[in-house]
């Protein structure tokens, strides 16, 4: 019996994308390997086995994601302090704990969230859960069509550009194997100076054979990873002003002592955040 069979979805939840085609429950997808990663429960069963395979070959696999999703929230902490109150979540995710909405209404009530993710299921659950929230909201949309992110009604209701934004891309970009420079140059043009970039990027620099292993297997998923090396972060963050303490492993960065690894490079993401000049 499937899944939806079972009733172990809610009855709305989508059977097809945006453009009308049907959700592949069994070819696995980073979205809901994530989510099965968190805890959550929007997967199916292929993406439960994806995620065990990754533990095979790492069994760090859960301090991965959990250590990129600490490191979210205190970049978006660090954006509240310095006054930003408005943020662009590009793929979000499902949503589960401590999501960007969550963690900038504790600083700031009045802060607007907009998160885009183009996987259907992700995109459902987000837009169940802001049902009640005026003040975030979520664009189905492909981030690489940057026209049509920002001229989407929900950002132009939401997000006020003449105002610093945080633009977020945390733990997305390794899903964007085309020219992210251009991609980063169009989101670039629209924000004004004072405004934030927070990446956060799988890498392949410290542990060259696991990831070799772990990109097998992201090659049998709908989404193929795309590595870069910290070397490449001042390339990403051009016309950005990199904060303290620059780029380092997302457990690195501005972490709290209970946060720590002994050894960050096992988090094999590293993280950073701009401001725009
Ligand atoms: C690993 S999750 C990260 C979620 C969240 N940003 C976080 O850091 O906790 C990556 C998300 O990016 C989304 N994604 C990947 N490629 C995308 C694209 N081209 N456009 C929109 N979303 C995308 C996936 O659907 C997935 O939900």
């Amino acid at each position: 019996m499937s899944e939806r069979a079972a009733g172990n979805f809610p009855a709305d939840e989508p059977t097809a994308n945006a453009s009308g085609s049907e959700v592949d429950e069994v070819l696995p997808n980073p979205a809901r390997i994530y989510d099965y990663g968190l805890g959550g429960s929007r997967n199916f069963a292929g993406d439960r086995e994806a995620f065990h395979k990754l533990l095979e070959v790492d069994p760090d696999a859960r301090t991965v994601v959990r250590s990129n999703r600490a490191f979210l929230r205190r970049a978006v902490r660090s954006c509240l302090e310095r006054g930003i109150g408005q943020f662009l979540d590009l793929g979000s995710g499902v949503p589960t704990v401590g999501n960007v909405h969550e963690a900038a209404r504790e600083m700031n009530p009045g802060a607007h969230v907009v998160y885009v993710d183009d996987e259907p299921v992700a995109a459902a659950h987000t837009r169940r859960l802001l049902a009640d929230q005026p003040n975030a909201g979520i664009v189905e949309e492909d981030l690489r069509a940057p026209d049509a992110v920002l001229g989407a009604a929900e950002t132009r209701r939401l997000l006020d550009f003449s105002q610093p934004v945080a633009l977020v891309m945390a733990s997305v970009l390794h899903w964007v194997g085309d020219d992210v420079g251009q991609l980063l140059a169009r989101y670039r043009e629209a924000l004004v100076p004072g405004s934030a970039l927070v990446i956060s990027h799988l890498t392949d620099e410290d542990l060259h054979e696991q990831m070799r292993q772990v990109e097998a297997i992201f090659d049998e998923t709908s989404a193929p990873v795309t590595y870069r090396r910290r070397s490449r972060a001042a390339e990403l963050f051009a016309g950005f002003d990199i904060v303290d303490p620059g780029v380092v492993y997302c457990s690195e960065w501005r972490a709290e002592p209970h946060e720590s690894l002994a050894e960050p490079e096992r988090t094999k993401i590293w993280a950073a955040v701009g401001v725009k000049r």
